[in-house]
């Protein structure tokens, strides 16, 4: 089975390290990177901790607007097809680069799998959710991290080829704990004492294009009363930037960390507050409550669960959300830490 694997963001090269180690102990994969994030802290850190292959192809596509970016990688992942001629186009999430492979793919007759399919916002308004309509529905094989997804799914349609084969993302999660715990000096170099600070993370375009809820959620993160460690997404830098906006004392601002940082300074802390979807998910695996910065989210089960409360962009929310009681129970969510193995023998039995 020959599969050409297209990854770009950083989410995706976290997806892809179990999944490409599966697939490579017993098939051939060409692995294209898109080139859609390209700062070493945001790509080449990620390849070289959780040894992920080089790409065999480096598209360089870098930034642009949704159409100009998305129109690019069409073009090349278009060309690297028509070389390779895979069994299957594998893709990841939701970026410009899943939409962009799942497009190129099924012009050209060839089967898409799409990993982490099923997931919904209900709000079209996010570009990712425009991403994952439009891959989904371009699929062959459905991927899906639990039952939530597969039902969003059924509702709209799609019913054939779909698998619930738990979330990749955990896969990779339990393989770095252990080395994090380990390999990351991150707590000492940034001062950090376990238990007695906050993680906040915001990059989604509703929250860092939008002055008012920028400035809300800043000025949010000022008040939650403990110190707030901010890894920095390039995008909110430079609205940050834009807006002469300074930051609350408590909010350490950081350039973007690497995963086995990440994970150390995501397991340690008292509270995690984000509008990323991956750390919502791993804050829920680390038993850290998550406050998410959004009106809605994709990870429902999360937030069924108590352990992850959705407070926007509001001040009073995000203050109250962030020093609740930790929930009394915890259930395991989006599988058992398998999904790579199942995904594997998934694309097997539909090749
Ligand atoms: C993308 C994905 C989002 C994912 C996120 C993870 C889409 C529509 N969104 O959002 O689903 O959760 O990645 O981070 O695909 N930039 C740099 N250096 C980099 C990368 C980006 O400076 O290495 C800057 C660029 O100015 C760029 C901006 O960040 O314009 C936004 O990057 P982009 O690739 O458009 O999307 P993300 O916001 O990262």
């Amino acid at each position: 089975m020959k599969v050409v694997s297209v990854v770009g963001a950083r989410p995706q090269f976290v997806k892809a390290a179990p999944l490409s180690r599966a697939i490579r102990a017993r098939h051939h994969e060409v692995l294209v990177h898109t080139g859609q994030h390209y700062d070493d802290n945001m790509s080449a850190v990620f390849f070289r901790e959780l040894g992920i292959p080089d790409p065999e192809h480096h598209l360089g596509v870098g930034s642009g607007t949704h159409g100009a970016q998305t129109g690019r990688m069409l073009e090349a992942i278009e060309r690297v097809l028509l070389i390779e001629r895979p069994d299957w186009l594998l893709i990841y999430g939701d970026t410009n680069s899943t939409v962009a492979g799942a497009l190129a793919a099924a012009k050209l007759h060839l089967p898409v799998a799409h990993v982490e399919a099923g997931l919904r916002s209900f709000n079209r308004t996010m570009p990712e959710e425009v991403n994952r309509v439009v891959a989904d529905h371009l699929s062959t094989l459905l991927l899906c991290p639990g039952g939530v997804a597969r039902d969003n799914l059924a509702r709209e349609g799609i019913v054939r080829g779909v698998e619930v084969v738990g979330d990749v993302m955990a896969d990779a999660l339990a393989a770095a704990v252990g080395r994090a715990a380990c390999g990351s000096e991150a707590l000492a170099r940034f001062g950090l004492q376990a238990g007695a600070y906050a993680l906040a993370t915001v990059h989604r375009a509703e929250n860092t294009d939008d002055p008012e809820r920028l400035r809300a959620i800043l000025g949010a993160l000022g008040s939650v009363g403990r110190p707030v460690l901010m890894p920095l997404h390039p995008r909110t830098r430079k609205a940050i930037a834009a807006l002469g906006i300074t930051l609350p004392g408590p909010v350490r601002a950081i350039e973007p960390l690497g995963y086995l940082d990440l994970v150390r300074v995501a397991s340690s802390a008292a509270v995690i507050l984000t509008d990323s979807g991956g750390l919502q998910k791993e804050a829920y695996w680390l038993k850290v409550p998550c406050v998410t910065l959004r009106e809605e989210t994709e990870w429902v089960e999360t937030v069924e669960s108590g352990w992850n409360v959705l407070a926007g962009a509001v001040p009073s929310r995000i203050v109250a959300a962030a020093s609740a009681q930790r929930p009394p129970a915890w259930t395991p969510l989006y599988g058992d830490g398998d999904a790579a193995t199942q995904i594997l023998e998934a694309m097997e039995r539909a090749c």
